[in-house]
């Protein structure tokens, strides 16, 4: 079976009668979506789903799922993606620009469930470029100041556009390569202290489990 296929479905089965349900953003929370959608219509199932992108607010609305915002409801259980995982649930996020609004959703939940194939899983962060969300006008400042902290940095862009991608909430998106990033949550932290970032994509220990599919089955981290 599809590994993150495997993870996605396992993961429905933590989510219950009457919850409000954060809906993240990818390939992987695209099986979940589908098949808690599927829960919805088939089994009556009841939840509302807070999109954390458009693709997934348009993934949900078509699977059956009513959509809600965090102005009308708290979050119960986010369900999501990730690029990196480590051993301490730590995450890299953002390979798809959809971090700022997926940090908001996945930190306010009651639960927030990572779901991944066991190519995700690291030892320690860094392989993955950082995603830096950044205000346009402060692209070339903050890509100056991230290349003195010694990343080397790419402006996101696409096949399909000219010029850089643009976020969901207008914004531009810098991949910063580190290498190992010894202590996640100060990175975290350093790096939203840079005026002009956004949000950046170390999730550091707001994650409370990790579902996993490998190719011996499914592998569960809390
Ligand atoms: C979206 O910006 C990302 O944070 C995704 O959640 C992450 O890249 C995982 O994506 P896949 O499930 O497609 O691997």
């Amino acid at each position: 079976m599809n590994l993150k296929k495997m993870a996605a479905l396992r993961a429905v089965d933590e989510i219950g009668d009457g919850d409000v349900v954060g809906l993240g953003t990818g390939s992987t929370t695209h099986y979940f979506i589908e098949e808690l959608g599927r829960r919805v219509r088939e089994e009556g199932l009841e939840v509302m789903g807070v999109p954390t992108s458009y693709q997934s607010m348009f993934l949900a609305a078509e699977s059956g799922i009513k959509v809600t915002s965090l102005a009308e409801h708290d979050v119960d259980v986010a369900v999501d993606g990730a690029d990196e995982v480590d051993p301490d649930l730590n995450l890299i996020k953002g390979g798809g620009a959809a971090h700022t609004l997926e940090k908001i959703v996945d930190s306010s939940a009651g639960s927030f469930i990572v779901i991944v194939d066991e190519s995700k899983l690291v030892e320690r962060l860094g392989a993955f470029p950082l995603p830096v969300e950044v205000i346009p006008a402060a692209c070339r400042p903050v890509k100056l100041k991230l290349e003195s902290m010694g990343a080397s940095v790419d402006i996101r862009s696409s096949e399909g556009k000219d010029g850089p991608v643009v976020t969901d909430n207008g914004n531009f998106v810098l991949d910063a390569s580190f290498g190992v990033i010894d202590d996640p949550g100060a990175m975290e932290s350093r790096l939203n202290n840079i005026p002009g970032v956004v949000e950046n994509g170390i999730f550091a220990g707001i994650a409370d489990m990790v579902i996993a599919g490998t190719s011996e089955g499914l592998k569960i981290l809390r």
